[in-house]
This record gives C-alpha cells, structure tokens and sequence, in this order.
C-alpha cells in the first residue's frame, strides 16, 4: 500500500537502521527522514541508500515548529515514526536545557503538526514514538521493567523521554490521537556513536587508549543489537494496537565490567593481540553522578502478542559490531575528530 512514513533522527545511530529497513523492505512507502544533523546526526550512515527513489532527506530541527508544520503540510505524512533526541546520560548531566528542548518541547511540535494535518480524521495514521526504559528508573538485583512499571526516571535524559511519553499518551488521551510507543534497552551495533560505552570502548581499544569504566562497574544493562530493534519497531508500527506500548529488550543482560572484558577477549583476537592485551587498559574512573543501578526488560508483550523475537545473541552481535567497526575506520576517524575531541576531553579528563 503506498504510504509516506516521516521518520526523525534517521541520520542518528537507531533511526539510521530504522530508514535503512523500511526504504529496502516497503519500497511502495515514500520515506522521509527529517533530521537537523547534531553531532549526532550523520548521512554517511546511509550511504547505500541515499539514491532510492522511494527516500528523500529533510534537514530540520524539531524545536522550530513553524518549520515543522511546513514540512508536514509538504509532505502529508500518513505515519510517523520520531526517533529524534538529544540521547547521551553525560550530556543530559551537564547541558539539561537542551535535552528539554529537543525531546520534550520537539516532541510536542510533532505532536501538534500531525493533529494539525490530519485534523482529526485518524484513519490510517500513526504516531510511533520511540523511547526508553530509562523512563522506569533504576532496578536493584532482581525485577524486571514490564508495561505496567511506574515512571520514575532520575537523569535529565530519561526525565525529558518520560515527559516526552506523557505527552505522546496524553495526545491520544485527549485529542483521540493514534499512537504507539516502545520502550526499548540499551542498543548497539554498527553506526554507534562512540559517546556510549560499546563504540566508545572499540575506539579505545584500537587507539590503545584506557577504557573508563565508572564507579565499580557492576551497574547493569540489558544490550539490544540494533536491528533487531529495528524490527521490533516495524513490528510495532504495522501491528501494534493503538494506544499501546510494547517494551524491547534483549533479555541479555550485562555488568558494565564483564561487557568489556568480553570486548576485550572479542578485540584481542580479531587484531591478532596477545590474550589480556587490550583488559590491561581497563580503568575505574569516578561515578556517574545519579548512576542507575540495572535496567532489564521483560519482552513478553511484544513477544507474545506481536511475535517479535531477538536474531542474534550478544556475542553474535557484538562480533558483527566489532567487525563493522574494523572494516569502516574513516568512519570512526571522520565522527571522532574535531568536537568529539573536546567532548571527550570534558568529559573523561576535564
Ligand atoms: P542518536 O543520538 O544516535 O541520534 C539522534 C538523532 O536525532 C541524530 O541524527 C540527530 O541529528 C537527531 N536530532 C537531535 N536533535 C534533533 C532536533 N532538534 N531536530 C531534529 N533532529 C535532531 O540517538 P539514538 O541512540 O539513535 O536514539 C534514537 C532514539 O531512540 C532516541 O529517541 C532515544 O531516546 C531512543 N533510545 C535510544 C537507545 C540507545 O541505546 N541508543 C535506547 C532506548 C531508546
Ligand atoms: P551508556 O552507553 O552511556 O548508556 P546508558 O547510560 O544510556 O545506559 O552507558 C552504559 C553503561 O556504561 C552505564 O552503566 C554507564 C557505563 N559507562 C561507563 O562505565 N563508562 C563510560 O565511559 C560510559 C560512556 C558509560
């Protein structure tokens, strides 16, 4: 069926496989990827797709609501699908303002543009918005985040999505709104900016750099490769019922520290180092201010009701990361030189 499906933040890390998967798999859909580029944004990721005739780039940021209005009145999209935020924890901490701007007041004007353009008439359309568990807070030894979780977010980051999320319901609540929501773990794979721990630990390792490991590195996540997110929210998107929101998570989870020792292990063989080489660069740094202890999704809904299961396990992908990471070294050089350098040095030895 032909469609137009606007997606924003395709250029970041998750929308760029989001775009990538529904220009290949739906080439009857138009798809517009509506992003402003941040440091965060980037059109290299989509390189092999960027001549299809069925995809077409808007540069715009979502907290100038005029402009967005505009596009969406261009455009007329039928879905939606908003990946846009501002999304590193470290920088919510010391730039909180600009977290509020893009997540929840960017969040609001896509609200407003799409209730504006379809004015009511709701049928065929879909506002997915794309959020986090971090929205639930933190979890001690055991438990799981369902569904059901009350929000109680503690970072600036995860306080602007759960803002964000209320407003997504609220809009369905209140103007009838059709909306689905995911709340997913901590994703990786290849494209991944390396402000996050994974890419930032490759980029380390090849560097022979340390590798900053906060406070005691017992804090858990729950990894999710990236494109089984990706399909997660193509399932969500076509099949998830209205007003609903499914959690997305691996059930795969791992301390901080034995994540990168697996790293490790997985970098010293594919550069043919000696095994403990990279390990000896292991460094405890100082906290995390506000740190979550373990986030861990219970994936049943989506799993149960939608059928979704994960593709690969952790080491599986974490192989495939590694591998995108050796073979696509400009990349890394060209997202790591200039700002990345000042960030870096804030952040780690400021
Ligand atoms: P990212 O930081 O890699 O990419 C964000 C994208 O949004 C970039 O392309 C950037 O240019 C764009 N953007 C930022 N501000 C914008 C603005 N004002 N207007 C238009 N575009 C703007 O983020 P990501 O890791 O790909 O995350 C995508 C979404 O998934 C976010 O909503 C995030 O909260 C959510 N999420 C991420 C993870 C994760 O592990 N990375 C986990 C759960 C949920
Ligand atoms: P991160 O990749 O920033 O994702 P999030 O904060 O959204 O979970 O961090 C993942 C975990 O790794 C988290 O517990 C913080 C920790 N971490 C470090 O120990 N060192 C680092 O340099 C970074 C960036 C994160």
């Amino acid at each position: 069926m032909n469609k137009t499906i606007l997606i924003t933040g395709g250029a970041g890390f998750i929308g760029s496989h989001v775009v990538r998967k529904f220009v290949s798999d739906y080439p009857d859909y138009q798809i517009i990827n509506l992003d402003a580029l941040t440091y965060a944004g980037n059109l290299e990721n989509l390189k092999d797709i960027e001549g299809f005739p069925n995809y077409t780039f808007v540069k715009a940021d979502i907290t100038d609501a005029a402009h967005i209005l505009e596009i969406f009145k261009e455009y007329q999209p039928d879905g939606v699908i908003h990946l846009a935020a501002e999304s590193h924890v470290d920088r919510s901490i010391t730039n909180p303002t600009a977290f509020v701007m893009t997540n929840v007041i960017g969040t609001v004007n896509l609200l407003n543009a799409a209730k504006e353009i379809w004015k009511d008439n709701y049928e065929g359309k879909r506002f997915h918005h794309v959020s986090t568990d971090e929205v639930f807070g933190a979890l001690g030894e055991t438990g799981l985040f369902t569904e059901e979780t009350k929000y109680d977010p503690h970072s600036p980051y995860s306080a602007s999505k759960a803002s964000s999320d209320h407003f997504v319901r609220a809009y369905h609540d209140t103007y009838g709104l059709p909306i689905v929501l995911t709340n997913c773990s901590n994703n990786y794979g290849p494209n991944h900016f390396p402000e996050k721990l994974i890419p930032l630990c490759i980029h380390n390792i090849l560097n022979e750099k340390p590798l900053p490991i906060y406070g005691d590195g017992k804090y858990t996540r729950d990894w999710l490769f990236v494109v089984d997110h990706a399909k997660a929210i193509d399932l969500v998107f076509h099949q998830g019922k209205n007003g609903d929101c499914y959690n997305v998570g691996g059930f795969n989870e791992w301390q901080n520290i034995d994540l990168v020792s697996e790293l490790c292990k997985q970098m010293d063989e594919k550069l043919g180092r000696a095994a403990g080489t990279s390990a000896k660069l292991i460094t405890y740094v100082k906290d995390r201010p506000g740190h979550d202890l373990r986030y861990a999704i219970d994936a049943t809904k989506i799993n149960q009701e939608l059928g979704y299961q994960p593709s690969v396990t952790f080491e599986e992908g974490l192989s495939i990361t590694i591998d995108w990471f050796l073979k696509n070294e400009d990349w890394l050089n060209n997202v790591t030189s200039g700002d990345y350098q000042k960030y870096y040095d804030k952040q780690y030895e400021g």
